[in-house]
């Protein structure tokens, strides 16, 4: 048996290796069987057009966990692990009762692995993109987080997304398991006017698991009140400059949304932006935590120089990359 399957594993892997872009094939041929999907002619069709594999199944570990991957999620990278190493480095109180924001959650890899790390956490994670935030609650149901978790769209570059954010009445508490039909997501403007509002998502699952839906709410933060200001906040912001987008390769230029790659003209816009409005959200004790693109340290410290932060810790990725930076508010 174990023979005949090391056979399947062999034979697969040789398939992959005939297509140019597959760089591990013998990893990938695993990857593909332990699935357990069956239509490895349309699998290899789609390797051949350079859809990553992970889009395929729609499956891609971080941490020590499985996240939902869609169209509409930058695939998980190893890389960003280096963030959780750096939270975990700063807070090494694992039963704190932290307050968590993620700014664009994507699949929601950062928050929930930190909610995972830190059993008494709490989190928001948000998102311009509401399809990624449905795959992020999803993933907070499969991780046994979504009690802890809690998803609201918003845009950065919307004038008031601070104080948007400050004022919404959050609730915590959603049962873990359950399919629900009801999710924790708030409309913002933008998202009312392009006709994507609270009440579409309760017409329609969000999970697709099928379960029956009961969705149990209870407000926290166990008489606290309000949610910010925050002990961490951590973002992964779009970084690629618009110009290099056209020359990424074609398994992110093509499969990976656009929303999550571009950074603007000079990559920056978005940790700009952050850098200058988001003080408010962040306790005078707390620490953020930015992913940052190759050589843009020293760019993004200033940017936060200028804004009352002070650089605290950088941190490498494996590849010798710098790849995090920490700030705390300066003074
Ligand atoms: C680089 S991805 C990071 C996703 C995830 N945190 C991760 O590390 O894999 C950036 C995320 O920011 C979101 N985003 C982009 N522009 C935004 C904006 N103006 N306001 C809020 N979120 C935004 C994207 O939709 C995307 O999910």
């Amino acid at each position: 048996m174990a023979k005949d399957l090391s056979a399947l594993v062999q034979n697969l892997a040789s398939r992959l290796k005939e297509i140019d872009s597959v760089e591990a094939p013998m990893l990938e041929a695993k990857w593909i069987l332990q699935s357990g999907r069956l239509d490895i002619e349309e699998i290899l069709a789609r390797r051949k057009r350079r859809e990553p594999l992970s889009k395929i199944l729609q499956s891609r570990g971080f941490w020590a966990y499985d996240f939902k991957v869609t169209k509409d999620t930058l695939d998980p990278r190893a890389d960003s692990e280096t963030l959780i190493d750096a939270v975990l480095r700063h807070f090494p109180e694992k039963e704190a009762s932290l307050k968590v924001l993620d700014l664009g959650t994507g699949t929601g890899c950062l928050l929930l692995t930190v909610l995972k790390e830190y059993p008494q956490a709490f989190g928001i994670g948000t998102d311009k993109s509401l399809d990624a935030l449905k795959v992020a609650l999803e993933n907070a149901v499969s991780l046994e987080v979504s009690s802890r978790s809690f998803f609201t769209l918003c845009d950065w570059f919307e004038k008031d997304w601070v104080q948007r954010l400050e004022n919404l009445e959050i609730s915590f508490g959603l049962s873990e398991g359950k399919a629900a039909k009801e999710a924790d997501f708030v409309s913002s403007e933008k998202a009312e006017s392009s006709k994507v509002t609270a009440a579409d998502l309760k017409n329609e699952s969000v999970f697709s698991n099928g379960q029956d839906s009961s969705c149990k709410k209870s407000v926290l933060i166990s008489g606290e009140g309000a949610f910010f200001p925050a002990d961490i906040i951590i973002s992964n912001p779009p970084y690629i400059p618009t110009r290099d987008i056209e020359g990424l390769q074609e398994e992110v230029r093509d499969y990976d949304p656009l929303l999550s790659l571009d950074g603007g003209k000079d990559g920056l816009a978005c940790y700009r932006r952050l850098a200058e409005t988001i003080r408010p959200l962040l306790k005078t004790s707390g620490r953020i935590f930015f992913e940052i693109g190759q050589g843009q340290e020293e760019q993004v410290a200033s940017l936060m120089r200028q804004n009352g932060f002070a650089l605290e810790a950088a941190y490498k990725d494996l590849g010798g990359i710098t790849r995090c930076l920490v700030f705390r508010l300066a003074g």
